[in-house]
Formats: C-alpha cells, sequence, structure tokens
C-alpha cells in the first residue's frame, strides 16, 4: 500500500505500508517526523493525531467512542478530518491514502 501523508509545509512524502498495519505504524517504520505515538497504539496519548484529506474520510471506517474522546486532547486542535492514526489500520482499499501531519507534534 502506498500512503502520502503532507508534512506542514504540505510536501508530500510517500512511504509503504502492509495491510493489516495501523497508519500510525507505518508512520513511525517510516521514521516520519510528526507521529509520536508515545502510548503505542493504545489509544492514550493522541500524539499520532492526523487530519485525513476529505476525499478519503468516507473510506475509513467510522470511528470509536473512545477515539472520539480522545481527539479532544490533540496537540493542535481537532478538525473534520482528525483521526487517531494508531485507530486507522491499512487495507488494499486504502492505498493512496492521503493525510497532513499536524505542525503542532512536531
Ligand atoms: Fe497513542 Fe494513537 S498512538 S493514541
Amino acid at each position: 500500500i502506498h500512503l502520502q501523508p503532507h508534512d506542514p509545509t504540505q510536501t508530500a512524502h510517500t512511504l509503504q505500508a502492509q495491510p493489516g498495519q495501523s497508519l500510525m505504524q507505518a508512520a513511525v517504520d517510516a521514521n516520519l517526523p510528526g507521529i509520536q505515538a508515545d502510548c503505542g497504539g493504545l489509544l492514550t496519548c493522541a500524539t499520532c493525531h492526523v487530519v485525513v484529506q476529505s476525499d478519503w474520510q468516507s473510506k475509513l471506517p467510522p470511528m470509536s467512542s473512545d477515539e472520539d474522546g480522545m481527539l479532544a486532547f490533540t496537540a493542535q486542535t481537532r478538525e473534520a478530518g482528525s483521526r487517531l492514526s494508531c485507530q486507522i489500520e491499512l487495507t488494499e482499499e486504502l492505498d493512496g491514502l492521503q493525510v497532513t501531519l499536524p505542525a503542532s507534534q512536531y
């Protein structure tokens, strides 16, 4: 799967991931700056915040109420496309997924 995270300067990075990985894990494996993921995917840190680009928002599974609750604690204010990347499991359907990394996690 190819992913296209954009950094806050809107520079696109392309990275490869395996189906079944979380978006957070793929970003950490690629040493992508901006995803700290302090809790390692346990849904307790909110430092894996990303903003999913509008075309992709409806293609992601809906968020759980726990994820919804944790989005109140992100360093950058929540936006319409905000998700916690540790809760996004990558599938073939998400090939090409584009997200923006919040500046304030840098
Ligand atoms: Fe901590 Fe996602 S890695 S909430």
